[in-house]
């Protein structure tokens, strides 16, 4: 099964297991592209949704799917969004697609999160996948230079800006043993908006799709 086929069965699963009532939060990538296209077909039984990013309220949008800020709702049931790594413990590294901060904020205000993954984004320690962080842009080179200071090489991601209108520092090398910890210290650094560590409020249920299957992380 090709990594498009495992994203759309993540999907499915995902969809499965949430509760189609009120208002959903909805995320940001490919895979949450396969859920929004999913959704469509039960928009009858929802309010609507939050999005994560520009791209997905206009996504779910073109499916007929109303879209709610976030300051216009309370509390969300069920966030819904895909990973760029994760960890069986359900810690995770997201952002490549510049949108770490709203999905940040839609997972934190929501009861429940439920992260849909193929199986190549597993991996026993998070920090092969680049760490992304999104800073105010007055304070790229400081922020990058704690970074360093962290044992990481950042690298501005040239020519992105994100739909907050800052810029993303994507971080290697750093040693990512405790995710909870490191992500708190990164957010401490002034100017630095979020760090894409999903640690403080991981995956309540982590879906990953592989060559045998849909397996799901509790
Ligand atoms: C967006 O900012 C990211 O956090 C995405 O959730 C992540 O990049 C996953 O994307 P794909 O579903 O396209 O792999």
């Amino acid at each position: 099964m090709d990594q498009n086929a495992k994203k759309l069965a993540a999907a499915k699963a995902a969809l499965e297991l949430t509760e189609l009532e009120g208002i959903l939060g909805i995320g940001t990538g490919s895979t949450a592209d396969y859920f929004i296209d999913l959704l469509g077909q039960y928009k009858h039984r929802i309010e609507g949704a939050v999005a994560s990013s520009q791209a997905s309220a206009q996504r779910l949008k073109a499916n007929g799917i109303a879209v709610f800020e976030l300051n216009g709702v309370g509390e969300i049931s069920t966030y819904i969004d895909g990973a760029d790594e994760a960890t069986r413990d359900r810690h995770l590294i997201k952002g490549g697609g510049g949108a770490l901060t709203r999905e940040k904020i839609v997972a934190q205000a929501s009861r429940r999160f439920i992260c849909m993954v193929d199986d190549s984004k597993i991996v026993a320690k998070l920090g092969g996948f680049p760490l992304p962080v999104e800073v105010i842009p007055m304070a790229r080179s400081f922020v990058a230079r704690e970074m360093v200071k962290l044992g990481g090489q950042p690298e501005l991601r040239h020519g992105y800006t994100t739909d907050n209108g800052n810029q993303i520092i994507d971080v290697i090398g750093l040693e990512i043993d405790e995710p909870t910890q490191l992500e708190g210290l990164i957010n401490q650094i002034p100017g630095v908006v979020t760090n894409g560590l999903f640690a403080r409020r991981r995956a309540d249920i982590l879906i990953v799709s592989g060559d045998r299957g849909v397996e799901q992380l509790v």
